[in-house]
């Protein structure tokens, strides 16, 4: 540690110092990098889950997560190693393997950028579900969604308070749920839009954009929600 409390280190040949407790994406930012991400979101409180944003430091035998890694004294630091952005393809190809990521943009780009192939894994299990369609605010399909716990997060601690959202089951049958998967109006759930926002794959869709790509103009969708109203009221 320097005289004035900061960690050196080395980043792609470039010496820095940064404050002691940074991650080693908050370094990485410093240098005016940025660092491919899914399951980080500034909002909310980062896990380390999809494991993209892997970086090299010398003398360590795996890739650390670098939005969850402490930066240490003398650390020496490649973002763009081979070694790197061959973890990161794969890591991409995996989930594009198992997961629809049509409607994920970004984690598309990132696929162009690293060259990754859509095609490297053709015998994988895709993870699919229906469609849940359960209340008159929006629709979860986690056909697309890569389990990044980012609306789970939103729904708990670091925005809403209201733990309406839980992971559940193992391994490749893990998904998001509701507590003993009652429909979204029978949870704690106040329907305000903090999952959606961070979705990264549209798993998590509003009603309105959901109706509009089935191809109904906003009359109907008007009416289609109307009935959703008199549906729940009658079920009170
Ligand atoms: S529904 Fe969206 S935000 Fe929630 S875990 Fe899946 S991909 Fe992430
Ligand atoms: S962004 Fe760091 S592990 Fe997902």
């Amino acid at each position: 540690m320097t005289a004035n409390g900061k960690i050196s280190l080395t980043i792609d040949g470039r010496e820095l110092e940064v404050e002691s407790g940074s991650t080693l994406m908050e370094a990485v930012g410093q240098t005016g990098q940025e660092t491919p991400v899914i399951c980080y979101h500034e909002a909310t409180t980062p896990e380390g889950l999809c494991r993209l944003c892997v970086v090299e430091v010398e003398g360590w035998r795996t890739l650390p997560p670098a939005c969850v890694t402490a930066v240490q004294e003398g650390m020496v630091v490649l973002t763009d190693s081979e070694r790197v952005e061959r973890s990161r393809r794969t890591i991409l190809e995996m989930l594009n393997a198992s997961v629809d990521l049509s409607q994920a943009p970004k984690i598309q780009e990132q696929m162009g950028d690293l060259g990754a192939d859509p095609e490297r894994f053709p015998g994988a299990r895709a993870r699919q579900f229906p469609l849940l369609d359960d209340n008159p605010f929006y629709v979860r399909d986690y056909s697309k969604c890569l389990m990044c716990w980012r609306c789970v997060q939103a729904c708990g601690v670091d925005m809403q308070l209201s733990f309406a959202l839980s992971v559940g089951g193992r391994g490749h049958d893990s998904k998001i749920k509701t507590f003993f998967d009652n429909p979204m109006p029978d949870t704690t759930c106040v329907f305000c839009g903090d999952c959606i926002a961070v979705c990264p794959t549209n798993a998590l869709k509003d009603k309105t954009k959901h109706y509009l790509e089935q191809g109904l103009d906003y009359d109907a969708i008007r009416l289609e929600k109307k009935k959703a109203r008199m549906r729940e009221k009658n079920s009170d």
